[in-house]
């Protein structure tokens, strides 16, 4: 009874050490996956996705499928020394900003006088463009007269941004939105399967030994 109390207890133990082992040199593998091949690793997009992309290169569009209005509402106090956002506010330094996604840059704002540069650039403001203004205004449309540094953070810039659409423009949000969540969800799948083999090993190893014991 001892000796095989002692020996099962031995393969336990065993087995724990081999768990530990693989569990390490999986973890080592699925590490050097994300450093070379990002889109591919199970376990690098779901990482990527909650950590908010390691790198901070993920896309405006992704950013702003977790951002969160009230967080761009406090953000906006850095913008309320020069602009108004309340539907028909007066302009100020900058022009109201009421409804200015989707709109046409440094058109209307009830007459205000924009620099030319940024008169002259043409477009409309989507979500691509208010995520490299507001990243870098002078980057944007050198010579402007928006004297503000930018936003570095692509979830602080998606935050605002999507704060901006609820005031008055409703965009609809981008459909890779829709295409990165779905992402993550299949880069789970694979990340629970990978977890299996090291249970499986330690579970079978004593009683492997059972058998013949017995
Ligand atoms: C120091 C004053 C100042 C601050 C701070 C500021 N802006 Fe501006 N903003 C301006 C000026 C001035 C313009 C007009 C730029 C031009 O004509 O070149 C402008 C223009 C804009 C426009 C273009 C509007 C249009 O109809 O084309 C947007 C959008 C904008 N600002 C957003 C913001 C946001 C969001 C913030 C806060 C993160 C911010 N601004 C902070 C002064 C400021």
């Amino acid at each position: 009874m001892e000796d095989r109390f002692n020996t099962t207890a031995g393969w336990v133990l065993f087995a724990g050490i081999i768990g530990l082992g693989l569990s390490a040199v999986s973890s080592r593998i699925y590490h050097a996956d994300k450093a070379e091949a990002p889109e591919e690793g199970g376990f690098a997009i779901e990482g990527a996705a909650e950590a908010g992309g390691e790198s901070g290169e993920m896309g405006i569009a992704e950013a702003m499928a977790s951002a969160d209005v009230s967080k761009g509402e406090k953000l906006f106090a850095k913008c309320t020394a020069c602009h108004t956002i309340a539907q028909g506010g007066a302009n100020g330094i900058g022009p109201n900003l009421w409804a200015v996604v989707g709109e046409g840059i440094a058109q209307g704002r009830g007459g205000y006088a924009f620099s030319s540069v940024l008169a002259g650039h043409g477009g409309k403001w989507d979500f691509e463009n208010l995520d490299a203004w507001l990243k870098s205004p002078r980057a944007f449309a050198n010579g402007t007269k928006m004297s503000f540094a930018g936003l570095s953070s692509v979830e602080d810039r998606a935050a605002l941004i999507v704060y901006l659409n609820s005031q008055g423009s409703n965009v609809p949000l981008p459909e890779v939105v829709t295409q990165a969540a779905a992402a993550a969800e299949d880069g789970a799948a694979p990340a629970a399967d990978a977890a299996a083999p090291t249970d499986d090993t330690a579970a079978e190893a004593p009683a492997a030994e059972a058998k013949p014991a017995g």
